[in-house]
This record gives C-alpha cells, sequence and structure tokens, in this order.
C-alpha cells in the first residue's frame, strides 16, 4: 500500500453476533473477484469490545473516515460507527432494494413482480432524538387539547421533525433514482411517497407536499401518493405497480423489514446509504444472535450491499458479475442457507457463489 495507489479504500466492518461470520464469508467471494481496491478489515465486535468505549469509537470512526467508503456489517451496538456514518457522513437517503429472484423462498403467491427500491429518509422524523418527560412539554404549552383528555399525570414524549431541505434533497435523490431505473427497465418513470398524510399534517403531509413540489422538477416522473398504513397494506397486495418508494425515516424503518419478508427475509436485504459525494453500504438485518457462532446466517444481504458498493465505486461489472453469481445459486438452489430451505453453512453457500463467478 502506498500514498500513491490510485485504488479506492474500502474500510470492512464485520459488527457483532453472527454479522462477522456473513462479513468472512462475503470477503471470500470479493477475493475471488480480484477487485481493484484495497481493503481495511477492522476488528469485529468481541474485539472491539475490550476496548473501553470512548476509545472503541475515535478508533473505529478514524479508521472509517479514512476509507472511501464503508462495507459495515450489523451491529449490536458494541461496534461503533453506525451514527457517524448517517449522521456524522450526512448519509441522507437510505436505497433499500427490494428484489425477488427465482430461488428466493417467498411467502408471496406470485413474487414474481416484487422489483422495487424503497428509499427511506434517513436522518430526520423521529431518528432526531428528541425526548423527554410530559412534564416538560407541559410547561412549555405544548400539550394540544386531544392529548389533555387522555394524559394526566407521568408520561414521555419523542418528536419528529421534518425539514424542508432535508425532504428536498431526498426528494431530488428518488426522483433520479425513478429516472435511472426506468431508462434500465423500459418502464414509465415512478415515485410513490407515503407518509400519515392524515393524521400529521405537520410533519407528514407536509414531506409529501414537498415531495410533490419537487416533480415540478422532474415531469417526466409519474408521482403518487398513499397513507402509510395503506402503503403497508399495498407492500403485501400490490407490490408490482412499485417502483421507487420515499418514505419518512421510522416508517421506511419499518417497512423496509416488511418488504424484505415479502421477498424472502431479512438475509436477503441489503442496503446502501448516501449523500451527495459519499456513501457506506450495510446489510438492513440485525446481527441474528440467536444464530451466532452457528455459521448459520446467510450473507446474501453483506453481498448484494457488496454489489451496491462496487457499483457507487463504478466497478460495474465486478457487480455485475457477483450479482449475477447469486441469482445462479438460487436459482440452481443446491447451496442455499437454512432460512431458505436449504442445509448450506454460511460460507458453503459463499463457496457456491465464489465458484459460479
Ligand atoms: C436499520 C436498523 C437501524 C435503524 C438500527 C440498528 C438503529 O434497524 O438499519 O434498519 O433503526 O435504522
Ligand atoms: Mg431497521
Amino acid at each position: 500500500m502506498t500514498d500513491t495507489d490510485a485504488r479506492p479504500l474500502v474500510a470492512v466492518v464485520p459488527g457483532d453476533d453472527a454479522a462477522p461470520e456473513a462479513m468472512t464469508a462475503s470477503l471470500g467471494v470479493l477475493d475471488a473477484l480480484d477487485l481493484p481496491v484495497r481493503l481495511d478489515i477492522l476488528p469485529d465486535g468481541a474485539e472491539l469490545g475490550r476496548m473501553e468505549a470512548g476509545e472503541r469509537e475515535a478508533f473505529v470512526i478514524e479508521r472509517l473516515d479514512a476509507a472511501d467508503t464503508v462495507l459495515f456489517g450489523s451491529s449490536n451496538g458494541t461496534t461503533p460507527g453506525l451514527a457517524h456514518l448517517r449522521w456524522g457522513r450526512g448519509t441522507f437517503a437510505n436505497v433499500r432494494p427490494v428484489q425477488w429472484r427465482p430461488g428466493y423462498r417467498s411467502p408471496m403467491a406470485r413474487p414474481e413482480g416484487l422489483d422495487y427500491v424503497i428509499v427511506r429518509e434517513n436522518l430526520e422524523d423521529a431518528y432526531v432524538g428528541i425526548m423527554g418527560n410530559v412534564e416538560d412539554l407541559r410547561a412549555s404549552g405544548l400539550i394540544g387539547p386531544r392529548a389533555r383528555l387522555v394524559y394526566e399525570g407521568e408520561g414521555r414524549y419523542a418528536a419528529k421533525i421534518i425539514t424542508r431541505a432535508g425532504t428536498e434533497r431526498v426528494a431530488r435523490f428518488s426522483y433520479q433514482l425513478a429516472l435511472k431505473r426506468a431508462e434500465r427497465s423500459g418502464r414509465h418513470p415512478s415515485l410513490t411517497v407515503s407518509a400519515k398524510t392524515n393524521m400529521l399534517p405537520a410533519t407528514d403531509r407536509y414531506f409529501a407536499d414537498i415531495v410533490a413540489e419537487i416533480g415540478a422538477e422532474f415531469p417526466d416522473v409519474k408521482l403518487t401518493r398513499y397513507i402509510v398504513d395503506d402503503m403497508a397494506h399495498r407492500l403485501v397486495t400490490s407490490y408490482d405497480e412499485l417502483d421507487v418508494l420515499l418514505l419518512p425515516n421510522l416508517y421506511g424503518d419499518v417497512l423496509s423489514d416488511l418488504a424484505a419478508g415479502t421477498v424472502g427475509g431479512m438475509g436477503l436485504a441489503p442496503s446502501g446509504c448516501y449523500s451527495e459525494n459519499y456513501a457506506y453500504f450495510e446489510s438492513a438485518h440485525g446481527t441474528a444472535p440467536d444464530i451466532a457462532g452457528q455459521e448459520r446466517i446467510n450473507p446474501t444481504a453483506t453481498l448484494l450491499s457488496a454489489v451496491m458498493m462496487l457499483e457507487h465505486l463504478g466497478l460495474d461489472r465486478p457487480a455485475a458479475r457477483l450479482d449475477a453469481a447469486l441469482s445462479a445459486v438460487y436459482a440452481e438452489g443446491r447451496h442455499l442457507t437454512v432460512d431458505q430451505g436449504g442445509t448450506a453453512t454460511t460460507s458453503e453457500f459463499a463457496a457456491a457463489v465464489t465458484d459460479r463467478l
């Protein structure tokens, strides 16, 4: 490694519980791709856990910031870095593809039409961390008439914030993604936005209205609006009408897991978090502590996140090769992990993907 090395530097964070098993297996596959990248592999959560918390955080963040991008294994809180990668780096668009492939164990009767992308606003909404005692709200006069009917005594509150600037940028990102996807699919570009617009006009209707307003810059993209409870139903009944679905942060968190369930489970759910000039990539699932140490975790979510990362780095050919190898292993169906009805271990599945490259 020299300072003049032009190859991008990828920080690899193995994560906690079962996540390092998915990452180790995935790195074996990436190794076979012989990529023009440099990897900086960080210690896993078990090792990081031996450091004092503050020191650990500084140590990880320094390594993350030294890299051009990050492949992040799931964290149970022991491995730090997630908050830095989101709020510290301003990655405002969390992109979560929802795509069924032959061989995925979907619970849906007709999963063939499942091919859309959730864009989850990644920084605002209920994730701003404004929480406290209802007492303080009462003191500030912020308790409205309906709350007064049900609220007496002790309680807590959490606030959500939706800003114009934050909504405009994620809206533009989503319209652009809709145009890009339409170019590839030949379908009419379409964006769906959803929030609890009827009950929460101050935040949720505001969000949807701004998205509609930005639509004037993208006259070719058809915008559809649904209230978010109806949207949840539609993710199960009418998913084939969806292409790009934009959601505020918390609904995006909840509905992207629902969406992953329709495809065949969290083990298949990749994601990438983007700002204007930076992005990092992580599986959308948790650390699966119940199967840690058993070589059972499905590394597909990590590998599909790596596909997104390679595309981000402009490495379209290896990205397409990896993507096709994954599809081939599922279509063949002989080396699937337990969550997909197979008996393959994490590394056996990964070896099958490598064989297909
Ligand atoms: C996700 C996860 C995170 C979130 C957790 C781990 C903080 O559920 O990426 O979807 O809520 O955003
Ligand atoms: Mg989540």
